[in-house]
């Protein structure tokens, strides 16, 4: 069996972040998101894995992931180019994949549970494909499985407006290679992509069995800010404590806590886990539950909680920052003693500010 992690894509929703690289490489707990995929595909024995690549800088995923081993795995990029649909991103992946069995799985997609039972028996089973299924509040937002008393799918539908059961369609999928003669036989839906479901239900339609698992622990889609700072929750929550880093006199720390390497944590500070505070950074003030700090920040006279700062940022703000997202490079400074004492802003496109 293989792995096929889908990597391209605009990310528009997850703008201004992507204008500087792909949605894949958002860090989680200060790790990027693709980690986590490569990481179940390789936990279930899966080794052999194919990147689909976007145009959205995809040198940037080349080089953060490399030729796999430092996962343990070995790694193959195949170009999809402007992003026609996920059928269309797995038919490139044809050649890589050959004869064997696959899983696909959406690279900016996070699971609790990892996927080691999902993939279980599928090989020897006379099952064509196997979804991954989630129970969900709202299943109009999704892509919406009905099933049979057997487990087994019967029909898929993306968003209805009456869903027919509440059985959401999670981003990882299991397949034989019968689904490229499927996706051959489709055409561009309205939004003109290749639409998996649609090659899942041509299977359905032309006799293939189609089997269901239902994934009990949370799974997540980082396709947009609020999910993004859900998931880092989510993966805090599931961190030990670690100090490599230096603790000064009179700092509290409580609760579950990542300190990195040449980290100082000044005199007179809270930390209050679950938080990750990445390498070389400098912190003075407090930083809340639900907090991931990465590499070279500096948080000086500062409040934080229930935020990503993904990295080489400077924070020096007279007002609590909460539920942001801040990109590389990012400076928020309110420290200052010189006048005019006015907000300025130098703020890329798609920027949002909440005052
Ligand atoms: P989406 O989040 O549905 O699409 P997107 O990345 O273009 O985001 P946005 O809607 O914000 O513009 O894609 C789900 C995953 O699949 C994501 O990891 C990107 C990937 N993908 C491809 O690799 N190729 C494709 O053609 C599409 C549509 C998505």
């Amino acid at each position: 069996m293989k792995g096929v992690i889908l990597s391209g894509g605009h990310g528009t929703r997850l703008r201004p972040l992507t204008h500087t690289g792909p949605k894949q490489l958002i860090p989680i707990a200060n790790k990027p998101v693709i980690d986590y995929a490569i990481e179940d595909l390789r936990d279930a024995g899966i080794t052999e894995i194919g990147i689909i690549l976007g145009t959205n800088m995809p040198e940037k995923i080349k080089e953060a992931l490399g030729d796999g081993s430092r996962f343990g795995v070995k790694i193959t990029y195949i170009m999809q180019g402007e992003p026609k649909g996920l059928a269309h991103a797995a038919k490139t992946a044809k050649d890589f994949v050959g004869d064997d069995s696959f899983v696909m799985y959406l690279g900016d997609n996070i699971l609790k549970s990892g996927i080691e039972e999902f993939v279980s028996g599928f090989d020897e089973s006379d099952f064509t494909s196997r979804l991954l299924l989630q129970e969900v509040e709202d299943p109009r937002q999704f892509g919406v499985a009905e099933l049979n008393d057997e487990g087994k799918i019967i029909h898929l539908v993306e968003k209805p407006e009456h869903p027919k059961s509440n059985l959401a369609l999670v981003g990882i999928y299991l397949f034989k290679s019968e689904i490229f003669n499927a996706i051959d036989k489709i055409k561009p839906s309205w939004r003109d992509e290749l639409e998996i479901t649609d090659a899942i239900q041509k299977l359905i339609d032309d006799g293939f069995d189609v089997d269901s698992f239902v994934v009990e622990g949370w799974w997540k889609d980082t396709g947009k800010p609020e999910d993004v700072l859900d998931a880092n929750q989510l993966i805090l929550e599931t961190i030990k404590t670690d100090i490599k880093g230096i603790v000064e006199d009179d700092v509290k720390i409580k609760g579950r806590v990542v300190i990195g390497e040449n980290s100082i944590i000044r005199s007179g500070s809270v930390i209050k886990g679950p938080a990750i505070i990445g390498k070389n950074c400098e912190i003075k003030g407090y930083v809340g539950p639900y907090t991931s700090i990465g590499d070279n920040t500096k948080l000086i006279e500062s409040e934080i909680d229930s935020s990503i700062i993904i990295g080489n940022s400077l924070i020096c703000s007279n007002r609590r920052i909460t539920e942001s997202l801040l990109g590389l490079n990012s400076k928020i400074t309110s420290c200052t003693k010189s006048y005019p004492k006015g907000r300025s802003f130098v703020i890329g496109e798609n920027s949002i500010v909440k005052l």
